[in-house]
């Protein structure tokens, strides 16, 4: 019987899958087996070694590593270091056990790319992948196997200065974003010397601190931290993330570092999460002060009892969990499965067969001309247009003399952001500089005086240059140390007397294009109604100032889409667009519904929301339910480029659930497309939605499919939506029970 081609290459490919999965198989059954055969020749002493990690410039390192007491180390980059760190333990540790190297690596290490929120306003997963893969190159080659990322904190309140690490207010997006940054950092291969491992960080709910303090009190329902601060924590361990970091603050009462529900019974029971957990930096010993533990040795233990594998730096498992296993308070089992995971994850990153690294390549002495252009085509895609009246932007060749002015126009460290690993702020790019490489007429510059520390004096003489400008470009914003850890602002407003600046600008008539740089979304209400054209940059990264003039000068045409809703006013926090619709919404016609008398309820720039230089049109929405083998609905739309500029358009697609036991939010994000489109070109946009997508979170916190009329909005933000209903059939949502 001849065959046809198809079903002799589903052969292959089923022979093939097998063949793999039987190799995975071996090679894992062998990877135990070499976990055993050390352990089990640990003493007790050693096994606790393994559970400290040291920071790079505690006095004794090289000591407690030739001691066996130190399993992994903070903060030591540069392979001359780390090689020299590794001979002692290889060479002359009991065990010749080599240590994990692990570091900051947050949006790059040597070249650095857009903050974190800046990457999350791509809606490009590719970007972040791309980032991702080039840091654990840079990282790798300097001796750093993890890295401490990704952040995944979903973030509500933009008081909060950590806000700007994370992908922002949606889990969806951040899920999304969460797996790129594993399949970059951990590659194909995690014992390659380029790949890291990705430790997925603050676990859990850190983003819900109580007004935006950081390291504050985190309290929420066991439904929302299942349905909203999980969800992007399971996207990265499925991924294959092999670390977890604990969080610093309390969740319901119980600090994250202690938490056996969270880590115990939902990560490493529910999740079968096989990696390892790492405490945040000292909240080991933090116990005591959180008031759950008496002393140091209580805290060890609790922290042990809890699931946390390493000490990150507080030295209290050194000090006291041996004591604890000869006291019989601790099991050496429970000893016994932190070592296995920490060792696994050694071997998994190739650790014992390729301790060092070697010379360290050129690559990460100085930016290449490749990697700069790089992260100078991620950070076109991170800054978002937020408005351009009268199409004032793209600014046109002959726009005669320019004046660049504000405290932020010619900074380079404010280009890095907070967490700038290896970065060198000096090859960074600024504002002005990016302005004056693009050759254009005569660029005015003036910084506006000491203007983020309250002084005015320099006010005048900025309105002066502003009047001799065609055109003026207002460099705006944050400093860096106003937003990251322990940076939390009580209000979103410009810093110091900025808002004074732009009004005086302003009010020359003269043309003003505003450029935000900021760690957080600002409440520029007024510059929202009185300034043009406003583009908000975050910090993007070594190639920031290019990568503005690019957008400002029409080299690139901005395509990025906001990741949190942007206040009116810190007054209005928490606002976010997945919000419950309350028995009296917004809307209706009554005084009795929910709002404030004296402001707006609706946020001054919604969650996924950004202009182009193009114009999108959407049309012919459908939505149709195949119950085949994999229920599914099929979602389409027509996308349509109505103006004369080439552009990228990200289709969002929403879901409004029906009726449910508990209440839904008004809508939900399940999924995107950034999709290019020439001028008049049109594109049929199809998604393949997948009941698992549409599943409501139940009393009993199970997620089921609700039979009922749904509504799917598809659009270019969550404000703007083309919607059209489908149906669940009660026997259609049954069939998901299986
Ligand atoms: C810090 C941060 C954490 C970071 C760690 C190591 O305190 O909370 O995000 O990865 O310590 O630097």
């Amino acid at each position: 019987m001849s065959r046809s081609y198809s079903s002799i290459s589903y052969l292959a490919a089923f022979f093939m899958l097998v063949c793999c999965t039987r190799i995975e198989a071996l090679e894992r059954a062998d990877l135990n087996e070499r976990v055993e055969e050390i352990l089990s020749a640990m003493t007790l002493d050693e096994k606790v070694g393994q559970l400290n990690q040291y920071d790079v410039g505690e006095s004794d390192l090289k000591k407690a590593i030739a001691e066996g007491k130190v399993g992994s180390v903070l903060n030591a980059v540069g392979a001359a270091l780390t090689d020299e760190l590794q001979r002692i333990a290889v060479e002359r540790s009991p065990h010749h056990i080599p240590i994990l190297f692990a570091f900051d690596v947050i949006h790059g290490l040597r070249t650095i790319f857009p903050i974190p929120l800046g990457l999350a306003s791509t809606w490009d997963p590719e970007s972040i992948e791309t980032m991702a893969r080039i840091s654990a190159e840079e990282a790798g080659e300097s001796g750093v196997r993890m890295t401490f990322s990704p952040m995944v904190d979903v973030a509500r309140d933009p008081r909060w200065g950590r806000i700007a690490e994370g992908s922002g207010e949606d889990k969806t997006l951040g899920s999304i974003m969460a797996r790129a940054y594993v399949r970059g950092y951990q590659g194909v291969d995690l014992s390659a010397p380029t790949s890291i491992a990705a430790c997925v960080k603050h676990y859990v709910g850190y983003g819900a601190a109580e007004g935006g303090r950081d390291y504050n009190t985190v309290d929420m329902s066991e439904g929302r931290l299942r349905e909203i601060y999980l969800p992007p924590f399971k996207a990265a361990v499925d991924s294959g993330a092999v670390a977890v970091m604990s969080a610093f603050n309390t969740l319901n009462g119980v600090p994250a570092s202690a938490n056996d529900h969270t880590l115990r019974d939902i990560l490493k029971g529910e999740w079968k999460f096989p990696g390892l957990v790492i405490s945040d930096m000292y909240s080991i010993r933090e116990l005591m002060p959180h008031g759950v533990a008496t002393d140091a040795k209580d805290a060890a233990r609790k922290a042990l009892l809890a699931g946390v594998d390493i000490d990150m730096a507080s030295g209290v498992y050194l000090d006291h969990a041996a004591a604890l296993v000869r006291g019989g308070v601790i099991s050496l089992s429970m000893i016994d499965d932190a070592v296995r995971r920490i060792l696994r994850v050694k071997f998994q990153l190739g650790l014992f067969e390729r301790p060092y690294v070697g010379d360290e390549r050129d690559a990460n002495k100085s930016l290449t001309a490749e990697k700069r252009a790089s992260t100078r085509a991620i950070a076109q895609k991170s800054i978002v247009l937020l408005r351009n009246e009268g199409s004032l932007l793209p600014l046109s060749k002959s726009v005669g003399p320019i004046a660049v002015i504000g405290p932020l126009a010619d900074s380079k460290p404010v280009m890095l952001g907070n967490w700038l690993g290896k970065g060198n702020a000096d090859e960074a790019v600024s504002v002005i500089e990016g302005i004056r490489s693009k050759g254009r007429d005569i660029v005015l510059f003036n910084k506006g005086g000491d203007i983020l520390n309250d002084a005015i004096d320099g006010i005048d003489s900025a309105v002066e240059v502003a009047r001799k400008a065609n055109v003026v470009i207002m460099v705006l914003g944050e400093n860096v140390d106003m937003s990251g850890e322990a940076a939390s602002r009580a209000n979103l407003n410009l810093p110091g007397q900025q808002e004074k600046l732009l009004e005086a600008v302003v009010a020359t008539g003269k043309p003003v294009v505003l450029v935000l740089m900021s760690g957080r979304p600002l409440s520029i209400a007024w510059a929202s109604t009185h300034v043009p054209a406003i583009l908000e940059a975050w910090f993007p990264g070594s190639e920031g100032g290019n990568a503005i003039a690019d957008i400002i000068f029409g080299d690139s045409n901005p395509s990025a889409r906001l990741p949190v809703s942007i206040p009116r006013s810190a007054e209005q926090v928490p606002i976010y667009y997945d919000h419950l619709s309350t028995g009296r919404p917004t809307g209706a016609n009554t005084r009795y519904q929910t709002g404030y008398l004296d402001l707006e309820i609706s946020p001054l720039y919604p969650f996924g929301y950004g202009l182009s230089y193009s114009d999108f049109e959407y049309r012919d929405l459908h939505a149709e339910v195949l119950l085949s083998g994999d229920d599914k609905v099929k979602v389409s739309v027509d996308v349509t480029n109505i103006s004369q500029h080439a552009g990228d358009e990200v289709v969002q697609l929403y879901i409004r659930e029906p009726a449910s036991t508990i209440a839904r939010p008004v809508i939900q994000l399940k999924d995107f497309k950034r999709i290019r489109l020439n001028p008049g070109e049109t594109r049929n946009a199809i998604f393949d939605l997948n009941f698992n997508q549409l599943r409501a979170l139940q009393p009993d916190m199970s997620f089921v499919v609700n039979p009922g009329i749904y509504r799917v909005g598809v659009g270019s933000n969550s404000a703007k939506l083309l919607e059209a209903p489908f149906e669940i059939s009660p026997s259609g949502a049954i069939a998901r029970e299986k």
